[in-house]
């Protein structure tokens, strides 16, 4: 298949990758990802901007013989992760004329990771410039989005901005452009919240940065290209900003039916108070779409039994996800169930311990609760709607 040209000598030569169900061995891909990487064709000099993913590498190389590539002088290296950079050795071996340009972070990461031989890097700075003739590439620094050395690449001519994992979706498609746009804002929604949330103040600095750019497109290295870069430019804006809805999250898991009649009772009390409520049984959620919720939720409470001495395990994972995705949620409370032992809510404050938001007192109720424990969460229910409705 010829793979279209986004803009003039412009090609995107990246895989679709349908079968992956699971990245990084955690985060579940309902829609299959893509590695992008892009052919920029100038007068004088190509540059491929990323690569893919080593298990599509024959991928990658059938879509540059498509396009007929002779030669790469430059492989612009984004971001040092694998599935971008897995198949810089191939490009390498098979390109002898090509060096890898890319920051100075990049450059040991990726002799680090990929053994790549020190002379075949060329070391860029931020802001500077690489001519390829009628088309100049513009490197500009964006730390921790979401690794240190992570870069974007604007293209001077064709006001084209590649940005790598920002802006990103796991998403696979026979389209090049996004298509079906509120489909792809859910799914650069999942991946803001699995990947960038924690980085959203870095994030920040990075948006108003680019507001200083003419941006026509946007091509990330995973889903679709943006034609229309406002839809995400401005999604981007409304996640990382500070506020957030008048939403709750309640996440629970339960064993024997206490936790979870307390999380539904809690539920209910919210609903009556015009709050609206996420109820997800972390047991059997996908973790994306908890992460998902993690976005905009005012208030997060998260429910677990006793388990032995302290907290169910998959409680202690939830907030361990919580603790390493640090949402901006403005409140946050523990309730649960126990037999003999009171310490699970002491372990899961401790693993919350990044949660920058009010902690509210949690509700413990031994067994299955009774009126006094229900009257409790009714207390936690009118505490937390006063807050989001005065707030
Ligand atoms: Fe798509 Fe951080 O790699």
């Amino acid at each position: 298949m010829v793979q279209p040209e986004i803009k003039p000598r412009v090609y995107s030569v990246g895989a679709q990758d349908w079968q992956r169900k699971i990245f990084d061995e955690l985060i579940p891909l309902p829609e299959g990802t893509s590695y992008n990487a892009y052919i920029v064709r100038g007068s004088e000099k190509t540059a491929l901007i990323d690569t893919v993913d080593p298990t599509m590498t024959k991928e990658l190389m059938h879509n540059l013989e498509e396009i007929k590539v002779q030669r790469i002088d430059y492989i612009i290296c984004q971001h040092a992760e694998q599935d971008h950079s897995g198949s810089i050795p191939a490009v390498l071996t098979k390109h002898q004329e090509a060096v890898v340009v890319c920051n100075e972070k990049c450059k040991g990461m990726l002799i680090d990771l990929m053994h790549i031989p020190q002379d075949r890097f060329k070391v860029i700075q931020d802001r500077e410039e690489l001519s390829l003739g009628d088309k100049t590439l513009q490197f500009i620094f964006t730390p921790w989005v979401h690794w240190p050395e992570t870069i974007v690449t604007y293209l001077k001519e064709d006001t084209l901005l590649f940005t790598c994992d920002f802006f990103g979706s796991h998403e696979a498609s026979y389209n090049i452009f996004v298509t079906e746009k509120e489909k792809t804002r859910r799914a650069a929604k999942r991946y803001y919240a699995e990947i960038m949330m924690p980085f959203r103040i870095s994030i920040r600095k990075h948006l108003e940065l680019l507001t200083q750019y003419t941006i026509s497109m946007i091509a990330p290295s995973h889903g679709p290209v943006y034609k229309e870069p406002l839809t995400i430019l401005r999604a981007y804006d409304e996640w990382t900003g500070d506020s957030v809805k008048k939403q709750v999250l309640i996440a629970y898991v339960s064993m024997h039916g206490s936790t979870r009649a307390m999380a539904e009772f809690l539920s209910d009390a919210l609903k009556r108070r015009q709050v609206e409520t996420l109820l997800f049984d972390i047991a059997k959620t996908d973790i994306g779409e908890l992460a998902m919720a993690m976005v905009d939720a005012s208030t997060i409470v998260l429910g677990s039994p006793t388990f032995l001495v302290g907290p169910h395990p998959v409680a202690a994972y939830a907030a361990t996800l919580l603790n390493t995705l640090r949402p901006k949620t403005k409140y946050f409370a523990i309730i649960g169930s126990y037999g003999w032992g009171t310490t699970m809510a002491d372990y899961l404050t401790a693993f919350t311990s990044n949660i920058k938001a009010e902690i509210l007192p949690p509700v413990l109720v031994k067994g299955l609760p009774r009126m006094e424990d229900l009257e409790k969460l009714d207390e936690l229910a009118e505490n937390i709607a006063s807050k989001l409705l005065q707030g």
